[in-house]
């Protein structure tokens, strides 16, 4: 399984600090905004990972993240010279994901809570396309379900004006190889772009796509407003807080997930100024030594 973060785009919404970095480097409480998308793919145990972004974020991404190695990982990156639209992730990505299964999570969506849920749907998904639908209260931002009286879904329509339903499809999205054949043959939308609910619905209408359902327990943020930024900030704040543990810590992950050693772990540590993030990680190494 391959993973993509598709973190380029306008951010026109966030001006004017879009017009000098991106939105997925926005500061979420403790660290930037993109930790949190790339976290759920380490935590599903996807190791190769293709960032796509656009020419002025790409050299700020590679400053945050390199090859990857330091974490166990393969980080690579990929330019999308324009928008063009989110299901051009895969055509954009066709060489990188080769032969493979892959994991789409957009670089500002986060998720929270027991995403067990989640891990296994990458690990089972063999054939076919799994998204998920996720209760919200303005459905017409988003990718909507819709669904008969049974249950079964009958449609996924894009930002629809009257909605058929409150389900919104969150941007992580698992397919297999059949994805980039796909994207190739779609035709840009009326907004100009290579829509992935067309992706989904190609997905659905030849019986492969399965939607499974989250649950209030798990929280899917929004950050598509500096208020959404905000609340999403002091949420994590407060968790982190509380707990004396940290979400989205890149390095912790992989470090629990066993990308790296322990030898490895501490040299990483070393490489971190002295700040409030090296001590967490000086205590998540020292708790396991178990001093
Ligand atoms: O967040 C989930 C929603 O994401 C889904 O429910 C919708 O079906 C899906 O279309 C998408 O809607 P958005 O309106 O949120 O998409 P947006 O254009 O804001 O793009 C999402 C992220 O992907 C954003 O951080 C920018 C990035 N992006 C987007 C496009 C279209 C790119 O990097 N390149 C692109 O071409």
């Amino acid at each position: 399984m391959k993973g993509i973060v598709l973190a380029g785009g306008s951010g026109s919404r966030l001006y004017p600090i879009t017009q000098v970095y991106s939105k997925q480097l926005a500061l979420i409480y403790d660290k930037p905004l993109i930790y949190y998308p790339l976290s759920v793919l380490m935590l599903a145990e996807i190791k190769d990972v293709l960032i796509i972004s656009n020419e002025e974020t790409i050299p700020l991404y590679q400053k945050l993240f390199g090859d990857g190695s330091h974490l166990g990982m393969n980080i690579q990156y990929k330019l999308q010279p324009a928008p063009n639209g989110i299901a051009e992730s895969f055509i954009l990505g066709k060489e990188f994901i080769g032969d493979d299964s892959v994991t789409l999570v957009l670089g500002d969506n986060i998720f929270f809570g027991d995403l067990e849920f989640l891990y296994k749907a990458v690990k089972d998904n063999k054939e076919g396309a799994t998204i998920f639908g996720y209760r919200v209260t303005d459905p017409e931002r988003y990718g909507i379900v819709q669904f008969d009286k049974s249950g079964r879904v009958l449609s996924i329509e894009e930002k629809p004006k009257l909605p058929k339903s409150n389900y919104a499809v969150p941007g992580i999205y698992i397919y297999d190889n059949e994805v980039v054949k796909i994207s190739e043959n779609l035709t840009p939308s009326a907004r100009g772009e290579l829509e992935i609910t067309d992706v989904n619905n190609v997905y659905l209408n030849k019986g492969s796509l399965k939607v499974e359902i989250i649950g209030r327990g798990v929280a899917w943020l929004d950050t598509g407003t500096p208020q959404a930024l905000l609340q999403a900030s002091n949420f994590f704040g407060v968790i982190e807080e509380r707990q004396g543990l940290k979400v989205a810590c890149v390095e912790e992950i992989a470090f629990a997930k066993n990308f790296i050693s322990e030898t490895e772990f501490e040299k990483l540590i070393n490489s971190i100024p002295k700040c409030a993030y090296r001590s967490y990680l000086e205590k998540v190494l020292a708790d396991y030594k178990g001093n």
